[in-house]
């Protein structure tokens, strides 16, 4: 999706300037062998993936590195990995197999993220050609790592986890015009036994409140108006500082700043999640009306084998509050099938779980097994068809209560911040606040990067369309 927006760089020093890439600025592919250095970055997995690898290429632009579009063009290229199912891990060897036996040309080839994090050295015996592997929490040494390769030292790496530290640069490459990515808390201190994250991206870490606020006041001076606060469990953010904000009030703070339209946060985990948080989205428009709250399992069983910190009537609770809310919140969520041990019954809890929360979009996982985790040496493994018929009859499920729910918005209006312009004449697209893809006619002129006012007339399964109400 990115890749279609422009790019801008963030420079967040406290006398310089956000400094957007000309959109006419002819794009330069220099050699491997040409005198600036060029880096290819191609990013795998999630939102937080999405948002280092645009403080990495920060730091690299910082340095004097151009950034390039494809591998042949770079004299660095850098895969920012992911671990959390096995299929990830297997796309980024396959990637690194491309190079092998020197077809690399002699250009620097790196491994960041959650798979460098966790195969680590191992990766210099397995892709010899690798010459840097980086886990996240180690990129704050990037720079050192960097000038080493530089100064012509073979091979470098980064694999500390242990630190109190957050990775925040003095530069960012931002890749969407409107939205940027705010990290509040890096790492994860809980201990879900099918995850890798604890393991890939080490200990909890909050970043200051006045670090945050003061780098989405710089967004708002750039003319960013929708902010997403990440985390892996945003919601157990912990104000270093003696400010001693809690999540709701750094939400209400955030969202006071002049300028921001819309605040997303993600991802919460249910235990962390109280009614403050639901009583801040209530009493302030600009906090937008979604919260993805991951519940993985309905069944009880599962979920404490699962090592999830609540039962299911627990997380439905914390269900009951947002539905409690004045105004309406969507709810999405995180699905794993086939964890070990998990019964035709403890899926049909899932099943039942769904039916009653009527989730507005819903991810779903077949279990992976992952090297380090509690769950991989589990005993009663489900066999991968029937991970595949569970996970098939949850999507189908999910799929018609999606299709009744944006069936239910056609004939109201909506907000879109529109995001795009498509080919086809006075057809347009954005995002609802409640993260709804919606795509509607309008015969208006440059309307990328407004928000404006759409009448739905027709709800499908994935997407909403409409238009617009002049
Ligand atoms: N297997 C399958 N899905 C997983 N997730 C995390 N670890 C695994 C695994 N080992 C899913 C969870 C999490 C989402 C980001 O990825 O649902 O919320
Ligand atoms: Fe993984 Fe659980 Fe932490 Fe989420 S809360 S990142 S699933 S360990």
């Amino acid at each position: 999706m990115a890749d279609s927006f422009d790019v801008r760089l963030e420079v967040l020093t406290a006398d310089t300037q956000l400094v957007p890439r000309a959109k006419e600025e002819p794009p330069e592919f220099p050699s491997a062998g040409s005198s600036q250095p060029s880096f290819f970055l191609e990013t795998f997995g999630c939102q937080m993936n999405d948002h280092d690898s645009e403080k990495v290429a920060g730091v690299l632009v910082g340095r004097g590195y151009r950034q390039v579009d494809s591998p042949a063009a770079a004299s660095v290229i850098l895969y920012n990995t992911c671990s959390i199912r096995e299929k990830a891990a297997q796309k980024v060897f396959s990637r690194l197999g491309e190079f092998k036996d020197g077809q690399d040309g002699g250009k620097i080839i790196g491994v960041l993220g959650c798979l460098a994090q966790q195969e680590g050295q191992r990766i210099f015996s397995r892709a010899p050609w690798v010459s840097l592997v980086c886990g996240s929490a180690s990129y704050r040494n990037l720079p050192e790592l960097l000038a080493e390769l530089e100064a012509g030292k073979r091979r470098v790496s980064g694999l500390d986890k242990d630190t109190e530290e957050t990775f925040e640069t003095e530069v960012t490459r931002r890749d969407h015009p409107f939205r940027a990515y705010v990290t509040i808390i890096e790492g994860c201190d809980k201990t879900c036994a099918y995850c890798v994250v604890p393991y890939t991206r080490g200990r909890e870490r909050s970043r200051t409140s006045d670090s945050i606020l003061r780098e989405v006041h710089k967004l708002a001076d750039a003319d960013y108006t929708e902010i997403q606060l990440l985390g892996q469990t945003v919601n157990s953010y912990r104000d270093p500082s003696d400010r001693k904000l809690s999540f709701s009030e750094l939400l209400l703070r955030v969202a006071e700043i002049r300028g921001i339209r819309r605040v997303r946060f993600t991802t919460s985990h249910p235990r962390d999640f109280g009614a403050d948080i639901v009583q801040a989205i209530d009493s302030t428009p600009v906090l937008c009306d979604h919260v993805h709250l991951p519940v993985q399992s309905g069944s009880d069983r599962v979920l404490r084998a699962m090592q999830r910190t609540y039962t299911r009537e627990e997380y439905l609770d914390k269900i009951a509050l947002i539905r409690a809310a004045q105004r309406h919140i969507d709810i999405t969520t995180d699905i794993i099938v086939g964890f070990p041990g998990e019964t035709d019954a403890d899926f049909e809890g899932t099943l039942s779980l769904m039916e009653q929360v009527q989730y507005a979009g819903a991810f779903s996982f077949k279990y992976s097994p992952r090297p380090n985790t509690p769950a991989l040496h589990m005993a009663d493994p489900i066999p991968e068809d029937e991970k595949g018929r569970r996970l098939a009859a949850l999507q189908e499920k999910q799929r018609q209560i999606q299709s009744r729910c944006n069936e239910s918005l056609v004939g109201t209006t909506v907000e879109v911040l529109v995001e795009r312009q498509s080919r086809q004449e006075n057809q347009w697209s954005g995002h609802s606040t409640s993260n709804r893809v919606i795509s509607f006619t309008s015969s208006a002129e440059a309307l990328v990067g407004k928000y404006v006012p759409v009448s739905v007339t027709h709800g499908g399964p994935n997407s909403l369309t409409g238009e617009h109400v002049i």
